[in-house]
């Protein structure tokens, strides 16, 4: 079952990787509107059994019908949340925003929709975005949109946005982008893409939990089994790439590349839904229960 909300992405290359037909345990790290979880489901025989997280409560809410385990919970606190689910033979990451998050202005993700500048995932936990940028100083916030999302023209952008502060909508902080970085022939992406990316990576803690969630998942994932996760930027692949290596790299290692460079979306794919252009899939395997990785 695809969602009409969002498509899934490369949900091909995700079935082959988590093979459904061999059923078991399937853990979604980042439910969103359920469409891998629907779809590994429906390829698995019945006894296969699905267990899902999202640190959106709307996400959870969104899918309660499917017949899974689901938890609000954010990658930090999985094992919390995990911790009396069977282990998993199969397990997928699905990094980022959901199509209903981008798309609702109130969320405050867009720099297309004007709304308040929230950019939570969960909105019951945390500070909006907002209040984060009145908190933080100019030279970490330059720092953050260089490092976050490789911003060009951190500095001058820092600046501005700190110079007009408070800034409460989505429309002010992308006019501020706009108003700090130089003229001239634009380029085709929006000029504030990467600044409303690298804060919304800061608001929501992203790196951390990625990381805490994927090594929580690498320690349950029983013998033969795989993790798939799709990531959409640089610095989100950087942090999957190098928690890959260092599990499988070691000497002795319990764990195997399935691809050793990532996977990406067909073209087909990237023509029909633009999120896929980005997308990059890497996949890891257990090979052993050694803990020497
Ligand atoms: C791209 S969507 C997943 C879409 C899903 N695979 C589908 O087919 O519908 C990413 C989801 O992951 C959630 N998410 C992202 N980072 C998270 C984190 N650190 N902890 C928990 N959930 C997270 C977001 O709230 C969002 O709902």
């Amino acid at each position: 079952m695809q969602s009409e909300l969002h498509i899934p992405v490369m949900l091909d290359e995700v079935l082959d990787a988590l093979r459904p037909a061999l059923g078991g345990v399937y853990w979604d790290l980042t439910l969103g509107a359920g469409g891998h979880l629907s779809a590994w489901l429906s390829q698995a025989p019945d006894s296969a059994q699905g267990y899902a997280v999202d640190g959106d409560p709307e996400a959870i809410h969104r899918c309660r019908h499917l017949s899974a385990v689901i938890a609000h919970a954010d990658l930090r606190s999985l094992s919390v949340a995990a911790s009396t689910w069977p282990s998993p033979n199969a397990v997928l990451a699905d990094f980022g925003l959901s199509s209903p998050q981008v798309d609702t202005a109130v969320r405050g993700f867009s720099y297309r929709l004007d709304g308040p500048l929230d950019m939570r995932m969960d909105p019951t936990q945390g500070q909006p975005a907002a209040e984060w940028l009145e908190d933080i100083s100019q030279d970490e916030l330059a720092h953050c949109l260089r490092n976050y999302a490789e911003v060009k023209y951190p500095g001058r952008i820092a600046r501005v946005i700190k110079e007009r502060l408070p800034i409460s909508t989505t429309a002010e902080l992308a006019d501020a982008v706009i108003a700090a970085v130089p003229g001239g022939p634009r380029r085709r992406a929006h000029p504030a893409r990467k600044t409303f990316q690298a804060i919304r990576i800061a608001v929501n803690h992203e790196f951390e939990k990625i990381e805490s969630g994927l090594s929580y998942a690498l320690e349950r994932l029983t013998i033969g089994g795989r993790i798939a996760a799709i990531t959409f930027h640089s610095g989100e692949d950087r942090v999957v790439k190098q928690l890959f290596r260092r599990h499988s790299q070691a000497r002795g290692s319990a764990f195997r590349l399935v691809n050793k460079k990532p996977i990406a979306a067909s073209d087909d794919e990237a023509q029909k839904n633009p999120r896929a252009r980005s997308a990059k899939l890497r996949i890891i395997e257990r090979v052993t229960s050694s803990s020497l990785s």
